[in-house]
């Protein structure tokens, strides 16, 4: 496979790549998942929020963050004060990945490789939202879009400058369900989320 980029159309909204996604054959993942899962929002949106990969849920219901990660997300969101509306949610890589065991699926992490194929939707989700202000939701996002030297545990909160937006990273919501002390995790996830609306201003 060579990448996404040549599943790509020329139409400028969004429902062209969103369609033209579902068929893209630009890594090995779309052969055993279920289906792309391409972001979701308005078109207008000042946020743009870009996570990992869909998880097993979001393979099967073909929606972006509406599993366990999407409801720590959504919290968040709600805490720190930036409405639903204003936000435009996607993934760096739009299929999941996933090792079968038995009759459940262990989500894998995607490689460079399929982070680097599928790019090229999450560039055209940018060109044609144009946010203000991207949040950066843990270390494949920030690999996607920030590129290999950015350090997430060095540099989260702070905006750095991306294209005509800022972005802000912070952990994957999936890392505050994950840690030894979650309140801790989670309390730096909304301070997190609360400097990116600082930037938004
Ligand atoms: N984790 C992600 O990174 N994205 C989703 O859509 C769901 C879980
Ligand atoms: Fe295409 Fe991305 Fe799916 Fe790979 S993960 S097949 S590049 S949409």
């Amino acid at each position: 496979n060579n990448g996404a980029a040549e599943f790509l159309p020329d139409r400028r909204d969004l429902g062209s790549p969103r369609s033209a996604a579902a068929r893209c054959e630009g890594c090995d993942l779309y052969a055993a998942a279920t289906q792309t899962v391409f972001g979701e929002g308005p078109e207008q949106a000042r946020f743009m929020l870009v996570g990992e990969q869909p998880g097993d849920r979001e393979d099967r219901e073909g929606h972006p963050f509406v599993g366990p990660a999407g409801r720590v997300l959504d919290r968040g969101l709600e805490e720190a004060g930036i409405e639903r509306d204003a936000v435009y949610l996607t993934n760096a890589v739009k299929h999941f990945s996933f090792i079968p065991r038995g009759k459940r699926r262990i989500h894998q992490r995607p490689t460079v490789a399929e982070i680097e194929a599928c790019r090229p939707w999450l560039g055209a989700e940018l060109a044609l939202v144009r946010p203000k202000v991207v949040v950066v939701l843990g270390a494949t996002a920030a690999r996607s879009l920030l590129g290999r030297e950015f350090r997430l545990t060095r540099h989260r909160g702070e905006p750095v400058p991306l294209g005509d937006a800022l972005a802000v990273a912070t952990i994957h919501p999936s890392a505050v369900l994950r840690a030894p002390d979650s309140d801790a995790a989670y309390a730096g996830f909304v301070s997190d989320l609360k400097a990116a609306t600082r930037v938004s201003e």
